[in-house]
């Protein structure tokens, strides 16, 4: 099913906590919904599920305006990160609970249930109450309950948050294989950028009720539009430098205190911005013997099969990844060389990219 949302807003006691937001939804798609915590997730998916009704705007499934439409009739299933099981019922009765609101037959429902189960590796714990389950095995009954009523639109909020790291690993895959198998239209709301580069196809990433950007993960991580984006998306996050952009016979430079950093001209502004900042990702930092500028090592962060270093350098924290078994210690002088190949500007009052 296609979900498009055409400038819908919301308003709680009359302020806008979404804000004029446009966004298609293909068939089949897997879309995240990413952005820090209170910027509107949330409101947007119950909106689309019909709990809540936009203030304004329209919502449209396959081209039919569902405004009006109530959500027991929108045909959507919803997971959510508190799992929300009855906690009196079993597993099997949390399962059908959905076909016997709709009084399907009795044969039906234990076949669906019996196929849910299977699919989801619940047959064992069928009988089981939710207490006496893990994390991750009510999470999988959350996500049966929402797939046994055949939903033309899956809607996860935030549904790993509760489980630990490992889990969450495991159940990422099993989400984003099982909506591949399924073929299911999904919208996946996370804080998690990891979450939501590893398992959508696009990326709809929103900043204060805003709609940001969208697009696949790849092309915001490799072209990020704003410097929200930039900040926002990748790990470690994008070094952004006060830089002072300056001709030098013409070679363009980025001033960094009072280091003199070429430009390649493929890496030049196309537009002028009065403040600049120029970001860096930490991969495109490099620590070299000979030559390069001298910083401070501030920090050391073994992450297993790399380490971060910050670096200070001109008053400012620079971040490098490098390969453990480099023997560096807090303190130590280092000689960092910038990567200018891969670096992005940024107007540093509206945020947008100049490349
Ligand atoms: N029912 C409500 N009444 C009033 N304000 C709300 C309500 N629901 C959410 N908000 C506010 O709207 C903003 C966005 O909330 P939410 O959509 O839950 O964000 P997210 O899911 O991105 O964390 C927050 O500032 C929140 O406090
Ligand atoms: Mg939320």
């Amino acid at each position: 099913m296609r979900v498009r949302l055409n400038n819908i807003s919301k308003e709680f006691d009359g302020t806008a906590v979404v804000k004029n937001l446009c966004l298609s939804i293909e068939d089949g798609e897997f879309m995240a919904l990413l952005g820090p915590s209170g910027c509107g997730k949330t409101t947007t998916l119950l909106m689309i599920a019909g709990i809540y009704s936009p203030s304004a705007g329209t919502i449209e499934f396959d081209g039919r305006i569902v405004n009006r439409l109530p959500a027991k009739d929108r045909h959507v299933g919803m997971v959510f990160q508190s799992y929300a099981l009855y906690p009196h019922m079993t597993v099997y009765e949390n399962l059908i609970f959905p076909l016997v609101i709709q009084k399907k037959p009795k044969v039906e429902m234990r076949r669906e249930a019996m196929r849910m189960a299977e699919m989801l590796g619940l047959t064992d714990v069928l009988d089981r109450k939710p207490s006496m389950l893990s994390g991750g095995q009510q999470q999988r009954v959350a996500l049966g309950r929402a797939l046994i009523k055949k939903p033309r639109l899956l809607l996860f909020d935030e549904p790993l948050s509760n489980l630990d790291a490992r889990l969450r690993i495991t159940m990422r895959a099993e989400i984003k294989r099982l909506q591949r198998e399924l073929g299911i239209t999904t919208i996946y709301v996370t804080h998690d950028q990891t979450e939501a580069l590893t398992m959508a196809d696009r990326i709809a990433v929103m900043r204060d009720g805003v709609l940001e950007a969208v697009g696949p993960a790849e092309l915001l991580h490799e072209h990020p539009p704003t410097l929200f984006i930039a900040e926002f998306i990748g790990h470690p996050p994008m070094n952004l430098l006060d830089v002072v952009l300056e001709d030098h016979e013409g070679q363009l430079c980025a001033r960094l205190g009072s280091l003199l950093l070429e430009v390649p001209r493929w890496r030049s502004p196309q537009r002028f911005a009065s403040r600049v900042k120029m970001g860096i990702r930490p991969l495109h930092v490099t620590l070299v013997r000979h030559g390069g500028y001298p910083a401070t090592v501030y920090l050391i962060e073994p992450q297993g099969n790399q380490d971060v270093i910050i670096c200070e350098m001109e008053g400012t924290r620079i971040s490098l990844v490098t390969t453990p078994g480099h023997n560096l210690a807090m303190g130590d002088t280092v000689h960092i060389e910038f990567q200018m190949d891969n670096v992005y500007f940024f107007d540093a009052e509206s945020g947008k990219s100049l490349l």
